[in-house]
């Protein structure tokens, strides 16, 4: 018996750079949830009879949002829910099940590295059926059917047991209940040589931050790859990430931190988000940045069987620093520069042009899915550890002696106020033809831009992406608007200092004169208010 109840529109539920991210408090209006529902279900074309995946990185809300999202998907027509057991399922892991199972996509409930709890957030995104998130023109369907939905579908039925093994029946629809981490491990068994790096012999601390990576890293890592028991540190997932920020940055992995700065640190430190997408990565006693890391899996990925006959062609967000271009550019392959958001890579991958993709905040993946993984960046790091036999210091140093070194930092200015950080961003842009030539310090813009990329499969144009303000000599800095903060907005200033020989400066000295140069350009405090930023990472 199909129910349909009667709502009213909701303003606001435009999904971001990842789905639709709010409060809890906002998803707990009632309808709300139902309302978002509904429209991923009116948008999706062919889903009468599909498979469709549901699964989360288990924060507060999850299971609750599961058992709704289940009765809707038997109202819609769907043929079969696949669902994480505890309704727990990694975004990776997401991925993989859906190309996995030919399924139509997925809901999968997250609002990834951002705090978790009542007065934290929530969020709810669709990945469509090669296992990546919904393009902009799903997402911006999504959003326009949120603006005139006035009923939503349902069934009458109790709630399944999230826990149990068994297939469930809702509405007729049959429910099935996986376990969330046997398909994503065999996974990486084809990718990776799972013996070799059990013989390594290599110890490691992974902080799994209370979020979702817990049951993937104790399987993958202790019981598969014989690491220690104890390797995996908040292994469990709680509904708040026990109170913190399940962010995998120097701010809030600082417990890992100090572990890998001290004398008797393990050969490797690592660390993932809220739903398993994002990585940290610390070698004893040296932070690696995501740029970097990006440059130095792309190097050595052929170390890997799943890469062994090399790269495609290697992809980076644009404000990701230009350390993967070297290593494009020497291996002869071709290196693409996109927009931030995973999703821009998809298409790359899907056409076979990219095989390795990186982003500054944290993400690294390959085609094996459609989104990052944090898991599979850390599997693919240890087996460059095993191969070469040197510290991971060692392989950095080696890198950047042949690459040069590209020093980074991103410094974020958050919870300002909206109409501040768009006035400067409207100044920038108002400024951006006189800049090139202009001297700051020892730096000489050479140009200026306001990014916007033409995607090489489908000539899909994304403007406004971000500006470029790029010095003589490699050096950069760039200003973009956060896509995913949940109050007020996030102006990220991302800085960069190439340098071919000096490979041992300290990343805050090195890039002082980009700090000052970015200060003139953008009068950041005018603007703002804010003489420094919140969050240097
Ligand atoms: C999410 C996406 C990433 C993207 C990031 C940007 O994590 O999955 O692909 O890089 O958002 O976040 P921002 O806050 O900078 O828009
Ligand atoms: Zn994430």
């Amino acid at each position: 018996m199909i129910l349909t109840v009667p709502t009213q529109a909701f303003t606001g539920q435009k999904p971001g750079t990842s789905g639709l991210r709010k409060k809890v408090v906002i998803f707990q209006q009632p309808h709300y949830v139902e309302n978002f529902i509904q429209s991923v279900f009116d948008v999706v074309a062919d889903k009468v009879g599909a498979t469709l995946v549901i699964g989360g990185d288990g924060r507060f809300l999850n299971r609750e949002v599961i058992q709704i999202a289940i009765r809707m998907a038997a109202a819609n027509g769907v043929g079969r829910v696949v669902v994480g057991r505890g309704g727990i399922l990694s975004t990776p892991a997401a991925s993989h099940l859906i190309r996995q199972r030919g399924a139509i996509g997925g809901l999968i409930l997250s609002a990834s590295h951002n705090p978790g709890g009542p007065t934290e957030d929530f969020g709810i995104k669709y990945n469509i059926a090669n296992g990546g998130s919904a393009p902009e023109q799903v997402t911006d369907a999504i959003y326009a059917r949120t603006t005139t939905i006035d009923r939503w579908l349902t069934v009458e039925a109790a709630d399944i047991d999230l826990d149990s093994n068994d297939e469930a029946s809702v509405g007729g629809m049959p429910v099935e209940v996986v376990d969330p981490v046997a398909d994503y491990a065999a996974l990486m068994e084809t990718l990776f040589d799972f013996a070799a790096i059990r013989a390594a012999g290599l110890t490691m601390a992974f902080d799994a931050m209370h979020a979702v990576t817990g049951p993937y890293a104790i399987e993958i890592f202790e019981n598969r790859l014989g690491f220690a028991p104890g390797t995996v540190r908040n292994g469990t997932p709680l509904p708040d990430f026990g109170g913190h920020h399940p962010d995998p940055n120097l701010v809030h992995a600082h417990a890992l931190h100090a572990t890998m700065m001290a004398p008797d640190a393990p050969d490797f430190g690592a660390a993932s988000d809220g739903d398993g997408d994002r990585n940290l990565i610390i070698g004893r006693g040296l932070f690696v940045t995501p740029s970097d890391s990006l440059a130095m899996l792309a190097a050595n990925a052929h170390l890997a069987p799943g890469y062994a006959e090399g790269l495609k062609g290697i992809a980076r967000s644009m404000p990701t620093s230009a350390a993967a271009d070297r290593v494009a550019a020497r291996l002869g392959v071709p290196l693409y520069e996109t927009p931030t958001g995973w999703k821009f890579f998809g298409n790359l991958l899907d056409a076979g042009m990219a095989t390795i993709c990186g982003e500054e905040s944290a993400g690294t993946g390959s085609d094996h899915v459609r989104e990052k993984d944090g898991v599979w960046a850390v599997l693919l790091w240890l087996t460059i550890l095993a191969r070469r036999r040197q510290s991971l210091a060692a392989i950095a140093r080696g890198h950047w002696a042949t690459y040069g070194r590209n020093y980074y930092a991103r410094h974020d200015y958050e919870g300002v106020d909206s109409a501040k950080t768009d006035a400067l961003v409207a100044d920038l842009r108002a400024k951006l033809a006189a800049l090139p030539g202009q001297r700051f310090g020892d730096l000489v813009v050479e140009t200026a831009d306001d990014f916007a990329y033409t995607d090489p499969t489908d000539g899909s144009v994304s403007e406004h992406q971000g500006i470029r303000i790029l010095f003589v000599g490699g050096s950069r800095v760039v200003f973009r608007l956060s896509g995913t903060g949940t109050s007020g907005a996030t102006l990220r200033v991302y800085l960069e200092r190439f340098e071919p020989d000096t490979i041992d400066g300290e990343t805050g000295a090195m890039l002082a004169t980009i700090v000052a140069a970015a200060d003139a350009i953008a009068r950041i405090e005018r603007h703002t208010g804010r003489a420094a930023p919140d969050v240097v990472t």
